[in-house]
């Protein structure tokens, strides 16, 4: 596995590979890599001929510096990762790499900025948006693999595509899981052994919140549901349990079988925010 941590020289051999026909495949990830990102790289290997892996902790987006301080940081153990998994290339840039100087782009995702982790996160996605563009341009890849665990972050990046014009195509891949359900998540590792029990509670709820929705239960109903399993716990602390339209995230005030539904949920774990989601057809 070649490693370039320069973006020049990286868009140097990616031209000489396009060149020769060959496609490229791109898996863009923060790192403290885990088989959800590996699933990813799996996926560009077996769809394209050069798949290129970024490492980068995006300062963009994360809202609270905190988060950014603390998020798991371990380049050597996850290059051996991906040399392991067949990755072809990993670019690993420092800050000053991909922004030279600040980055003062404003996107506008319209509903997106506005609901769920776009409401939560004030200027997250804009940030993901700024570094997954700058990554896009040196990259230039033919197809781009992000993980469906991230649903509204996969979202933005279609709308970025189609508002940039740009030749990508994005494809969305399905969620890993540990074998208690706990939807696989760099940030786990932060959490303590007593968190990390606590957390398998969030799949195993939003399953049975599945089922009410079988039961003829009405979304208020079901929101009752979670908020009062998620309340037995001090652990806790629920950020948002959402019942949207699975193709635009616009919130959803009653569920009918024409129109395909999602849950979407933010809970805290002590300190630590997870997410996950679970389509409801
Ligand atoms: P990161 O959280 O490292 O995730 C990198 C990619 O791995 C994302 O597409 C994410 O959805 C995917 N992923 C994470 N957990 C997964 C799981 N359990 N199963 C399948 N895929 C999973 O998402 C980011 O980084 C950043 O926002 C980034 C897009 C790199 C921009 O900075």
């Amino acid at each position: 596995m070649i490693i370039k941590r320069n973006k020049a020289e990286l868009a140097e051999i990616l031209e000489k590979e396009r060149q020769k026909g060959k496609k490229i495949g791109f898996v863009p990830t923060m790192g403290a890599l885990h088989e959800g990102h590996l699933s990813l790289i799996q996926a560009s290997l077996q769809n394209s001929d050069i798949t290129v892996c970024s490492i980068f902790v995006n300062p963009t987006q994360f809202n609270d510096p905190k988060d950014l301080e603390r998020y798991p940081k371990m380049p050597e153990k996850d290059a051996q990762m991906l040399e392991k998994a067949g990755c072809h290339i990993l670019f690993l840039p420092e800050v000053a790499e991909i922004y030279p100087e600040k980055d003062t782009r404003v996107f506008k995702f319209g509903i997106l900025d506005e609901i769920l982790d776009g409401a939560r996160r004030p200027g997250h996605f804009n940030g993901v948006a700024q570094v997954v563009s700058i990554l896009f341009d040196i990259v230039k890849p033919d197809k781009a693999f992000f993980g469906s665990k991230d649903y509204q972050q996969v979202m933005v990046i279609k709308e970025l595509v189609k508002q940039l014009k740009l030749d990508i195509e994005v494809v969305a891949c399905p969620t890993l899981r540990e074998p208690d359900g706990l939807a696989m998540s760099s940030r786990n590792m932060l959490l303590d052994p007593e968190e990390r029990k606590a957390a398998s509670l969030i799949p195993l709820i939003m399953q049975d919140a599945k089922r009410l929705k079988y039961e003829g239960k009405s979304i208020q109903e079901i929101k009752d549901f979670v908020n009062e399993k998620l309340s037995h716990n001090k652990l806790y602390r629920l950020d948002y349990y959402e019942i949207c339209n699975a193709s635009d995230l616009s919130p959803l005030n009653s569920l009918n079988n024409s129109v395909r539904s999602i849950s979407l949920i933010a809970v805290f774990v002590g300190k630590i925010r997870l997410i996950d989601n679970l389509a409801l057809d």
